[in-house]
């Protein structure tokens, strides 16, 4: 019932969010007029990037999923955390949708290797302080979290996922924020869509800052 709903609303959705443009920084994706979104501070913005901070994020997280596709990885991911607010937890509760859906990226050693990657879920504000646990995920918890953000539209693709991430670094050099990425962290994708949305897409790829290690 609750997902018949959710296509619906996706679906009428995609027609309102269609004549929305995407390009750069500092676009409210659309979806989070209708479905609750992680809350953040822009605390600068900059060509091409803007720095956030998320202040007591609650998120729910597959385990690592191997795979050589971020794409096919997070539709693993995504059909899991599906079913868990859909009621399979320990509590058969459901949870409302939210945005956006996070995949985040720990990268290979090798050209040919498998990246592993971690899928999750913004869990609502009514569910933060007691979220139902389930088989094969756990809570992440941020507590407060610098992240570079950089926007872009279309569908995520395996093929330029890397080129938005290099973006985003390049946007970064030189800025005061440079000193602040820590290169042990791998990037993030964020995605507020559903698959049945064709136009007025946002995604986003974010980096995570280490403030309080760099000189400001
Ligand atoms: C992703 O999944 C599709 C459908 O299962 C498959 O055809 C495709 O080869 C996969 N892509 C990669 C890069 O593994």
């Amino acid at each position: 019932m609750h997902g018949m709903r959710l296509l619906t609303v996706f679906a009428l959705s995609s027609l309102l969010v269609a004549a929305v443009g995407v390009a750069g920084v500092g676009i409210f994706p659309p979806t989070c007029e209708r479905i609750e979104c992680a809350e953040f501070d822009v605390i600068a913005e900059g060509d091409g990037y803007e720095i956030r901070r998320y202040n007591s994020a609650v998120w729910m997280s597959t385990s690592l999923i191997d795979d050589i596709s971020l794409v096919n990885a997070t539709r693993t991911g995504f059909l899991q955390l599906f079913d868990y607010i859909q009621g399979k937890n320990k509590y058969g509760e459901t949870i409302e949708m939210t945005g956006p859906v996070m995949s985040q990226i720990s990268p290979s050693d090798g050209p040919f290797c498998k990246s592993s990657f971690v899928v999750s879920f913004y869990v609502p504000k009514k569910n933060q302080a007691n979220p139902p646990p389930a088989e094969g995920l756990h809570v992440q918890k941020w507590q407060s979290k610098f992240l570079a953000v950089r926007q872009f539209g279309g569908f995520v693709s395996d093929d330029t996922i890397g080129q938005q991430a290099d973006a985003l670094l390049s946007s970064l050099t030189g800025s005061n924020w440079a000193s602040a990425i820590d290169p042990s962290e791998a990037y993030a994708v964020a995605q507020y869509n559903s698959p049945f949305e064709f136009s007025g897409r946002v995604n986003e790829v974010w980096i995570t800052l280490d403030l309080h290690a760099s000189a400001m």
